[in-house]
């Protein structure tokens, strides 16, 4: 066994290595490598784009590249198959789902609307291609107020994030928003308690939270918004010192784009284990087989392409992006 020195130098150079293949794969392939937010540091190192859901969507629709490997979970790869049904899509571990997403089924939703006929139904884009296809509406967090906005139904059933409904119900109040009970097993962890004590160790500091965190959570939180506006905000701000309240892939970026300021996690276990799945060693796998292929029934993208684009006509994505096969 070596020392933690030459252990640590020997784990650089085994991912040192695994980059550069994949530097040459990538070129081999025509492809691109998109990254969330929460992948491992290492991953977002070799990212093309890095991003929120929002942003990953976007960036789907306008690269040029034949093939997309989608680091992040398997509703994100599904909503750039929905979006590009003339490029390959690949998962690199097709195990890496969303529990959440996995909390609503298509026909759950079909029965939800017989009970409410008159409402409009927006999908939170951590679902399945077949609950959008159900949905009139797609959104994302850094987006779902400005699209209950946008609808003029009055009633509106929201799914599958309970939390985000809420607190998208505690922003536009003049709706009636019919939450559904899923939730993030990840960001329901941050407790008000954990706020509370980690605030009196960092009196100063800001809690900037995701929506996904309990009702609880959010009324004690200085700043609310999407990952994406996570970076945005906590650069932007005077403050100096931070408790995040997402999951711990934030910390990376953060630390990195703000060398001058600290970044505490709200608990210690925010951690989501299906983003984690993704390596460096399953993306070269990935590229060299062509797997996991990402594709979409061609009658279920058709109906699910419409709220996606919904939401990106209501976010304001420019007019020069054609979405593919629509
Ligand atoms: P963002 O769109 O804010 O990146 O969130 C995605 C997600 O899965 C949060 O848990
Ligand atoms: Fe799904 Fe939560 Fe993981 Fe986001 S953090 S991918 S909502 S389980």
């Amino acid at each position: 066994m070596g020392t933690s020195k030459e252990n640590k130098a020997n784990d650089k150079k085994y991912k040192d290595d695994l980059a550069q293949k994949i530097v040459e794969l990538k070129k081999k392939r025509n492809a691109v490598i998109i990254v969330h937010n929460y992948q491992r540091d290492e991953i977002q190192d070799i990212a093309d784009i890095t991003g929120d859901s929002l942003a990953l969507s976007q960036a789907a629709i306008k690269t040029d590249a034949k093939v997309i490997v989608f680091c992040g979970v398997h509703f994100m790869a599904e909503s750039a198959a929905i979006l590009n049904p003339h490029k390959t899509i690949l998962l690199p571990v097709i195990e890496a789902g969303c529990p959440m997403a996995d909390m609503i089924s298509a026909d759950k939703l079909r029965a939800k609307k017989k009970d409410h006929p008159d409402a409009a139904v927006v999908c939170y884009v951590n679902s399945s291609a077949k609950v959008k296809a159900e949905s009139d509406y797609c959104c994302t967090s850094s987006n779902a107020i400005e699209v209950v906005k946008a609808i003029h139904n009055k009633k509106i059933i929201f799914v599958p994030d309970k939390n985000l409904a809420l607190y998208v119900q505690s922003q536009v109040p003049e709706k009636e928003i019919i939450p559904w009970q899923g939730f993030c097993p990840t960001h329901i962890r941050v407790q008000e308690q954990d706020i509370k004590e980690i605030k009196a160790l960092h009196p100063e500091a800001e809690v900037v939270s995701h929506p996904e965190c309990d009702p609880e959570v959010l009324a004690i939180s200085d700043h609310i918004c999407s990952t994406a506006g996570m970076f945005k905000y906590c650069k932007q701000t005077a403050a100096k010192e931070f408790i995040i309240g997402t999951e711990m892939g934030m910390l990376y970026k953060l630390r990195k784009d703000n060398p001058g300021k600290k970044f505490y996690l709200a608990t210690e276990h925010l951690i989501c284990p299906s983003m984690k799945l993704t390596t460096l060693g399953w993306i070269a796998h990935s590229l060299e087989t062509m797997t996991h292929v990402i594709a979409v029934p061609e009658d279920v993208r058709l109906k699910a392409i419409t709220s996606l684009k919904k939401m990106l006509e209501i976010t304001g994505e420019p007019q020069s992006v054609v979405l593919a096969g629509y």
